[in-house]
């Protein structure tokens, strides 16, 4: 079988390592991760990697070469009701082009780290990025008390997944000298598609922040309690999430999403006492996207007033706008050049897991069409025509920067 068709099929057989049957649902630290996991493990040493796996819970697989590290990678962990190919898609790449090389036998004058990354989607813990953060050495231990909800801290998550919690530390890159973090993901967007092009180069990375706000008004009786006589919270929320999306609509290159809502007691014979819901806010420019959190809840505040309910807001993640670098850009542009393909720069409204790395590195990234621009749903389709560019892009750029 041909590499293209390979990833492709480690992709969809990823698929199985689910929590939910018959869909895609893998958080952080579940079994369905340890099942990713074992997968990836194997494909990793086929392909002549070390393998191990850190406290986070991070796959790591080594090829070794002279000095220097170049990072590769992107995340195992999904959204509810995936599809198969965001970070899947990057990782099996990635291990792709070290296949390459490791069927010819050769070594680059650099070691590759292929990183598959435990959590970037924040299914769990609503928290982005807790694998690559720990590499790059900006985990929040803070963050070890957060919960999930069944009321398990990450602590406890980290320790029945096979981490040691207290050792994250630990999980820091220490490995000498990096040249940079690149990696390979699925468009989650229109362009290439509408531009006909199989491969993009990114830019940066659109800048976003999350929050949980909780609305408490009073449960009541459905049948008994007047119109006028209600604190309905879940009322209060509905009229936040149009204001939400009035507030984004109006304002060019702003989107803000409620992706979550969840109401308490939530039986059909009582006023809804509590919701906390999601707030989700992106903007390429951080200074227009701080105006409008702050904006949004301030709104949220004023509607909770208005209607005698309580509020409490709580910031769950904030982060700014990443540029990819300029050498990895046009590395990447030359690379899609040189296999005889237009070079398209575009940014990314998604989140990944190169903006907590650029912490750490430089960063670079290349994004494969993907089928309607649909992501985040069961439909994500990527061609293995596609994929075949990707897998030869990477391999390219692994040979120019072996030469420069
Ligand atoms: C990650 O998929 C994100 O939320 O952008
Ligand atoms: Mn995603
Ligand atoms: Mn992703």
């Amino acid at each position: 079988m041909t590499l293209p068709r390979i990833v492709i099929e480690r992709c969809q057989y990823l698929a199985r390592c689910s929590e939910e049957p018959g869909a895609i649902t893998r958080p952080f630290a579940s079994e369905a991760m340890r099942c990713a996991n074992e997968l990836v493990g194997d494909w990793m040493r086929e392909a002549g990697m070390a393998v191990r796996r850190d406290n986070i819970g991070n796959l790591r697989g080594r090829f070794e070469g002279a000095g220097e590290t170049l990072l590769l990678g992107s995340h195992l962990d999904s959204v509810r009701d995936a599809g198969k190919y965001d970070g899947p898609l990057g990782v099996a790449v990635a291990i792709a082009a070290v296949q390459r090389l490791h069927d010819a036998g050769r070594r680059l004058p650099f070691a590759i780290e292929v990183l598959a990354f435990a959590d970037e989607e924040g299914l769990r813990f609503g928290s982005t990025y807790l694998g690559s953060r720990a590499v790059a050495g900006t985990f929040d231990l803070a963050d070890l008390d957060r919960v999930d909800a069944d009321g398990v801290t990450i602590r406890d998550a980290i320790r029945a997944f096979g981490g040691d919690p207290e050792r994250i530390d630990g999980d820091k890159w220490s490995g000498g000298r990096v040249l940079g973090y690149c990696e390979v993901h699925i468009e989650q967007g229109p362009i290439l598609e509408s531009r006909d092009l199989p491969v993009g180069v990114v830019t940066a990375i659109a800048g976003q922040e999350r929050h949980r706000i909780t609305f408490t008004g009073e449960a009541a009786h459905a049948g008994t309690t007047p119109m006028d006589q209600r604190r309905d919270a879940l009322v209060a929320a509905s009229v936040f999430v149009q204001a939400v999306e009035g507030y984004a609509s109006s304002t060019d290159g702003m989107v803000a999403t409620v992706g979550q809502l969840s109401v308490r007691p939530g039986a059909a014979n009582v006023v809804p006492g509590e919701v906390t819901l999601s707030l989700d806010v992106r903007h390429a420019d951080d200074a227009l996207r701080l105006m409008a959190s702050r904006h949004l809840l301030d709104v949220a505040a004023e509607i909770a007033k208005h209607r005698g309910i309580g509020i409490k807001t709580n910031q769950i993640s904030e982060d700014a706008t990443v540029s990819c670098s300029r050498r990895l850009v046009s590395t990447f542009s030359q690379a899609v050049r040189d296999l005889g393909h237009p070079v398209v720069e575009l940014a990314s409204g998604a989140g990944h897991d190169a903006v907590a790395m650029s912490a750490l590195t430089e960063v670079g990234m290349l994004f494969v069409r993907c089928k309607g621009g649909i992501s985040h749903n069961p439909a994500e389709s990527v061609t293995t025509d596609d994929v075949a560019v990707a897998i030869d892009v990477l391999s390219r750029l692994l040979e120019l920067l072996a030469e420069s």
